[in-house]
């Protein structure tokens, strides 16, 4: 049995509980103006640094005593075993008797983590030198395609955490990427998405990475037999009459999946596969063989930065006091917030375009971990468990959605994201870009009064319209710049934040029943599709949404 949480006690029964609660309800009305005011060395007691990253909490309903009790309440979920767990290999995923080890995906060589006695540091390394073998041959042109000409076009094909990491590392780390070569990502099932990604590939020059940790999810294996129809299509009228080499799929086609057989069953060569393993979640992946994209596009140097960011952020959070550990501290807030404050969402908002994609990797990292309703010890929550996870980059989210956020009636707290230095060569934007993550995180905070605005001039019946309560949480994470080693932090940082948050939640983050059974239901659905007779073995909802899309198919 791996070493857990204190399970057999619910969370909101133990004494460190009841004091957080009764000390919010103590606190309800006490302003981030007045903690500001109260503490002149506020903005240094409440930031913390780690792994070359700076979060400032500042702004946030927290004092020591807060602070304190927080702490005390992820000693008593027993966060430092479970952190130590987690690096020994342990199986923390008790509902699929696994290991949770995507921190292995990133230890140097040399270092040793066992599952089930099996040192498998060795093993990641042996398929990252494969895979930097793989991309320097693809990114010299010495990897050729049926037809003779290199690859100039990668193409991922996965979806969920065997696409959302690579799109987002990719969009984040394009600076760093070979611009000759072209990097698309077909993740759904939508036939327009394939279509609208290859429609200006030479098939001749396309290679498909076909990324999936199972090998049998539905969109995935739909879009990947449609891009074998298209390339050997493609292929085949370019090669006239010359014909095509028997392994004219080989050389467009590479699989990243735990599951040789059914890769072996599509038709891809085996010896053409990065695996992966049992312990690491669709999720946690991205720095594992599924980024294999992402390597193509930085090369193996930078990929080999990116784990390294990973690494230091997994070293603070395995050696860093709780109180000073930046993923506890970020975790234990959202805690507060969540369960404390009654507050259901958290944007995530990052001030760098190249982040464009990391809220909506967010979405699954921590959605897919945390939302859960059922403890370890297989009891109904009695707590709310994750918020709502959403975002857009700043400046852009300022001119959609920040009103709601300033002067909606729900709370919005608030992580913004941003680097010291900029990368487009054009330092005032960069200026301009900063500059509004600070004002937004202190006009959140502090707002303006009614008086502040009648001094103004404001006229009278506007002076409502126009009043900020502030008083609005968000915390500021600063980097130097955005590198493969920063966003390897980065990311690092909220796996480790879920993580906290699952411990004190006292929920497996690792699993995901919840997704299975809309698959299912698609399963039998999609057959009754194409029924010649009218379909009624569903609720009447069901069948006639079936009953009318089967009459206008036009099919
Ligand atoms: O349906 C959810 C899910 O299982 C995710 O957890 C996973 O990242 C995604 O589907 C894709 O799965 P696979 O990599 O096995 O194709």
């Amino acid at each position: 049995m791996p070493r857990t949480a204190d399970t057999d006690r619910p969370i909101d029964q133990t004494p460190e509980w009841k004091a957080l609660a009764s000390h919010a309800r103590r606190n309800r009305a006490r302003t981030l103006a007045a903690l500001f005011a109260k503490d002149r060395r506020r903005a240094e007691r409440f930031t913390a640094e780690g792994a070359g990253l700076r979060m400032d909490y500042s702004k946030h309903h927290v004092d020591a005593e807060t602070m304190r009790l927080l702490l005390a309440l992820a000693t008593r979920a027993g966060l430092k075993g479970r952190i130590a767990a987690m690096f020994k290999g342990e199986k923390l995923n008790i509902t699929e008797q696994r290991a949770v080890l995507h921190v292995a995906l990133r230890a140097p060589k040399g270092s040793s983590i066992k599952v089930d006695g099996v040192d498998v540091v060795p093993e990641v390394h042996r398929v990252l030198e494969r895979m930097a073998a793989f991309s320097k041959r693809v990114r010299s042109g010495s990897w050729k395609g049926a037809t003779g000409k290199r690859i100039r076009n990668v193409v991922n094909i996965g979806i969920g955490g065997s696409d959302l990491g690579p799109v987002m590392a990719y969009k984040a780390l394009v600076h760093y990427s070979e611009r000759s070569m072209n990097f698309r990502f077909v993740s759904n099932v939508d036939g327009t998405d394939f279509v609208e990604a290859v429609r200006d590939l030479d098939p001749a020059e396309t290679l498909f990475i076909v990324s999936s940790k199972t090998f049998t999810t539905l969109e995935t294996m739909t879009n990947a037999h449609t891009a074998r129809t298209w390339l050997l299509a493609g292929l085949k009228k370019a090669a006239g009459r010359s014909g095509l080499p028997s392994d004219a799929t080989a050389r467009h086609f590479v699989a990243v999946s735990t599951n040789a057989k059914e890769v072996e069953a599509f038709g891809i060569d085996t010896a053409n596969m990065f695996g992966f393993w049992d312990w690491v979640g669709g999720r946690y992946s991205m720095d594992s063989a599924i980024g294999l994209s992402t390597m193509l596009a930085i090369g193996p140097a930078r990929f080999t930065e990116l784990l390294r960011g990973f690494h230091a952020m997994d070293e603070h959070f395995r050696t860093a006091p709780l109180a000073r550990n930046l993923p506890v501290i970020m975790g234990l807030l959202g805690v507060w917030m969540n369960n404390f404050l009654g507050y259901p969402s958290l944007a995530v908002l990052p001030y760098d375009q190249y982040l464009s994609r990391f809220s909506a990797y967010l979405q699954q990292l921590e959605m897919e971990s945390n939302g859960k309703h059922v403890t370890l010890a297989g009891k109904r929550v009695d707590w709310d468990t994750c918020p709502t996870i959403w975002g857009e980059p700043g400046t852009n989210g300022q001119h959609a959605f920040y009103q709601m956020i300033h002067q909606g009636t729900r709370i919005v707290p608030c992580d913004f994201i941003t680097f010291c230095k900029p990368i487009s060569g054009l330092p005032h934007h960069h200026d301009l870009l900063v500059a509004n993550v600070f004002a937004q995180a202190e006009a959140l905070a502090f707002g303006k009064s009614k008086a502040e605005v009648r001094a103004e001039g404001v006229a009278r019946e506007l002076v409502p319209h126009k009043e900020f309560d502030g008083n609005r949480p968000s915390t500021v994470i600063m980097g130097e710049r955005l590198t493969p080693f920063s966003l390897g932090t980065l990311v690092a940082l909220y796996e480790h934040k879920v993580f906290t948050q699952g411990t004190v939640w006292q929920i497996n983050s690792f699993d995901q029943w919840g997704v299975e059974l809309g698959k299912v239901l698609a399963k039998k659905i999609i057959p009754e599709l194409a029924a010649k007779k009218p379909v009624v073995d569903h609720d009447s909802s069901t069948n006639a949404l079936i009953n009318h899309y089967r009459t206008h198919r036009g099919r």
